[in-house]
């Protein structure tokens, strides 16, 4: 697979919207109580650290991990691999995921953390492919609505590999 000629989302649009996320999250979490960051492992990693580096509140951070299977005879199952040990419940908890396609794992994701009882919950995404949405769900907050492609980079992985390229490529 070749990469396109040039980024899909450069590094200082990147920064720029994180920036404007940061500020719409803040907006919406006004006072002393602590926001939980669960932070989807292993592809929001990279987000994840610069969101919570804009953020102008006091939070904690949290992973969790979930394998999809989507390869033959796929059922769209979604496996958790990793939960966090720390207690959610009466907690403001923001899932923080690095993309949203289907929207199954974010689904899960949600309805596993709502198990938990925290006093509030949302969602943000850095990228919304609407396309092949099958959930019914929508992120409370999303970086950037991009076409039906597979991406790469800023802790988006194909095979494991090109994580840490600074901007988001379409392959
Ligand atoms: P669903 O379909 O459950 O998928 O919303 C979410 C997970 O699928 C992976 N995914 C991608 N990973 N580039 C990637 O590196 C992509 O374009 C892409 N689309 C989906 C990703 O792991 C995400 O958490
Ligand atoms: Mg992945």
């Amino acid at each position: 697979m070749s990469m396109s000629d040039k980024p899909l989302i450069s590094a200082d649009e990147i920064e720029r919207r994180v920036a404007g996320l940061a500020r719409e999250i803040g907006a919406d979490f006004t006072g002393d109580a602590e926001l939980v960051l669960v932070v989807v492992l292993k592809g929001a990693l990279i987000f994840a650290a610069d969101l919570m580096r804009a953020l102008d509140l006091p939070v904690s951070v949290e992973f969790i991990q979930a394998e999809s299977y989507t390869g033959k005879g796929s059922t769209g199952d979604v496996n958790l691999l990793h939960l966090p040990k720390a207690r959610l419940a009466g907690k403001d908890v923001l899932l923080v995921e690095d993309i949203l396609d289907t929207g199954r794992t974010a689904s899960e994701l949600l309805s596993w953390l709502n198990s938990q009882e925290p006093a509030r919950l949302l969602l943000v995404t850095l990228l919304d492919k609407p396309a092949k949405r099958i959930a019914p769900i929508s992120p409370d907050y999303a970086g950037f609505e991009i076409p039906d492609c597979f991406v790469v980079g800023y802790g988006l992985d194909h095979d494991q590999k090109h994580r840490q390229l600074p901007d988001i490529w379409a392959l």
